[in-house]
């Protein structure tokens, strides 16, 4: 076994060095590749033509969530999720801050893995798209209707939350598996102690069917491996979710060796339904937690953060039927479940094929016994027994698959870098190109549901090389867009994606566009220092607070001159964007504040700090280019000595109005 582990290791450095070697002649071919044919006309989209597709392309250590439309590639927003942002002032201002809450303290960082769209009856939805941070364990929800994170939740006794998030076909839960296994409960203990005593959990988090909001149903505590992909089951699988397993040899050293040892792994499968049921009836126990729920209104434009206190801990070997595992060599990552709902394939990154085990067969092995032991009491269901077939020597080190809908399976293979197509029931390889270069994860637009929209498929490449201009020693991350409706696949364009993409979610843009919100109305603002006038402008002393209830329109400030503040003070500026059209966004920036700007939308009311270290007449401005008087749009605040008589007064439509 020793061996052969050795022989994948040396297979997997020497194609690293094939493709970076490579690279000096295969960059040349592949635009060659790219300009053949009339790929320029197929993701040309002309000027004020819109897209057909949006693709939510995950940030990776950016945290962050990008929305790009296919084919043409072009970026159209970073949607802030887990990590501070200065354009949005995400995390900076006093209404956001509270998303970003843990039992940790304020973390405004994560790892952002893997967007997953809502689905009805296994139909993308686009009501909601979910994503996973992934080193502090969280599930954000954003709405598609403003394209704005509006809820994060925490996920306790989890670590490196990475089989995540990923929804079931009516979107009854969003489901968060733990990567690396933790003790459980989370206490001091020696490491070596880690075999038998680490626990991984799932974690089934319900969404309310009307609002969205997500709750954590129930955990369930699995042995200690690492969770590493999942999907759900869908058509006759429905109710039942799939995540691939590595390190089944429970190592805490070494990995690359020591968790290398099996043969195979599992891919776990688990009757939600059953879990479900089972809790439904009082089943579980609830457990001492502690975890952030972070929810933002979309009316008092406002988040507040609650501190949970409990968890329901659901024990496998207390539910009899509902998990199995299935042997799958070896140390599987993608776990893909085709759109029919039958197959789930299993790909082992050191296997030498692909393997897909059968939904109807596995039912059958459960139906029969048909057992080879069991770990820490589940059962392992015999390896043949659930096997549907194998892709023959269909590349080295595969990754992810997704699928068409027309019954062909897409695999990327990060060692000899390519995309493989390849037929469900046949197993035969069909087609394969090349990626530039060394491809992570693929996405097929609506791809993980009943019915993919097929058309595309999008490569997500880790080693860009020489594929751009260079920027010094850093360069961005590739992603390749491939035509795939035809027989054969073929590559139409490279673009940029903002941080390191591990995964996307595409829809038909139409599904969207049709609900997607214009601006918010200034008479259902709740925000309690809302002001819906200028003529309810105003600056109020509380202590040594002083707040401003600022109010913009083009191009002014209501108020702009300030007066009375003092060194010491702690000043709020609460900016209500006055303006009720699509597309008037104000900006606001006072010097000196440790904060970023502000950038409202009409309707919409945000609040920054500023604490004024320095006596003087500061200024204020517009950060967003409004109007032709964009640069008109500015005030002053008079900053006195701390003990200063100067009373305070402010200026509001050119006339001086003294509060005190
Ligand atoms: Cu308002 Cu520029």
């Amino acid at each position: 076994m020793k061996t052969m582990f050795k022989y994948f290791i040396t297979l997997m450095v020497l194609s690293s060095w094939l493709v970076s070697c490579g690279d000096m002649n295969s960059g040349k071919s592949s635009k060659q590749g790219a300009l053949s044919g009339n790929a320029a006309e197929k993701v040309y989209v002309a000027p004020g033509e819109h897209d057909e597709f949006y693709a939510f392309v995950s940030g990776g250590f950016s945290g962050q969530l990008a929305v790009y439309g296919l084919p043409s590639g072009r970026l159209f927003k970073v949607i802030p999720v887990f990590s501070v942002d200065a354009e949005k002032a995400w995390g900076f201002n006093e209404e956001t801050k509270p998303m970003l809450n843990t039992s940790h303290g304020f973390i405004p960082w994560d790892d952002s893995h893997h967007p997953d769209i809502s689905q009805t009856a296994g139909e993308l939805d686009g009501r909601w798209v979910f994503i996973n941070g992934n080193n502090t364990p969280r599930i954000a929800k954003i709405d598609l209707t403003t394209f704005e994170t509006t809820e994060i939740i925490e996920v306790p006794n989890s670590a490196g939350n990475h089989s995540s998030s990923f929804v079931t076909e009516n979107t009854e839960y969003v489901v968060a598996g733990t990567r690396f296994s933790v003790p459980y409960p989370q206490r001091d203990m020696p490491i070596s102690e880690y075999k038998g005593n680490f626990k991984g959990a799932l974690s089934f988090i319900s969404v309310d069917p009307e609002d969205g909001r997500m709750d954590i149903k129930f955990q369930i505590m699995m042995p200690g491996f690492d969770y590493d992909l999942s999907h759900p089951g869908r058509g006759d699988s429905h109710g039942w979710f799939f995540f691939s397993t590595y390190n089944t040899e429970e190592a805490n050293s070494l990995l690359e060796v020591n968790a290398s040892q099996n043969d195979k792994d599992f891919i776990a499968a688990i009757n939600w339904k059953k879990i479900e049921a089972y809790v439904n009836e009082g089943g579980g126990k609830k457990v001492p937690a502690n975890y952030a729920h972070n929810v933002y209104d979309d009316n008092t434009h406002t988040a507040t953060s609650t501190m949970k206190k409990e968890v329901l801990v659901v024990d496998p070997t207390e539910v009899p039927g509902a998990i199995y595992f299935m042997p799958t060599p070896k140390s599987p990552h993608g776990c893909d479940v085709d759109p029919s709902g039958e197959y789930i394939v299993g790909s082992g990154k050191l296997a030498a094929e692909l393997t897909v085990h059968s939904f109807s067969k596995m039912l059958k092995a459960i139906e029969n016994k048909d057992f080879d032991g069991d770990a820490y009491g589940i059962p392992i269901l015999s390896y043949e027994a659930t096997l549907a077939g194998a892709v023959k020597q269909p590349g080295l080190g595969p990754l992810h698959t997704e699928f068409d809908g027309k019954g062909n399976a897409y695999t990327t293979f990060f060692i000899s870098s390519e995309v493989v197509k390849w037929k469900l029931g046949t197993w035969e390889v069909i087609d394969r190109k090349p990626t530039y270069y060394s491809v992570g994860h693929l996405m097929i637009p609506g791809g993980n549901s009943r019915k993919p929209f097929g058309k595309y498929v999008l490569a997500m490449n880790k080693i860009t090389k020489d594929r751009y201009l260079p920027t010094g020693p850093e360069v961005t991350q590739s992603a390749q867009l491939y035509d795939i409706s035809g027989e054969k696949m073929e590559l139409l364009l490279d673009f940029p994606t903002v941080g390191e993409p591990h995964y996307a979610a595409g829809i038909r843009a139409d599904i969207i566009t049709e609900n997607s919100k214009k601006f918010f109305k200034l008479e259902d603002n709740e925000h309690p220092y809302a002001v819906k006038s200028e003529a309810e402008s105003k600056v109020v002393r509380e202590g040594n607070e002083v707040h401003i209830y600022l109010t913009m329109i083009r191009s002014h400030f209501a108020p702009d001159n300030i007066e009375g503040v003092q060194v010491g003070d702690k000043v709020y500026f609460h900016v209500t964007n006055l303006e009720q059209d699509y597309d008037v966004p104000h900006g606001v920036a006072m010097i000196g504040a440790n904060t970023s700007e502000l950038l409202i939308m009409p309707g919409q009311t945000e609040t920054f700090t500023w604490e004024p270290k320095q006596e003087g007449v500061w200024p204020f401005y517009c950060t967003d280019f409004c109007s032709a008087l964009h640069q008109e749009m500015q005030g002053y605040v008079r900053v006195s000595p701390k003990g200063s008589n100067v009373p305070i007064s402010f200026t509001l439509d050119g006339d001086p109005v003294d509060m005190e």
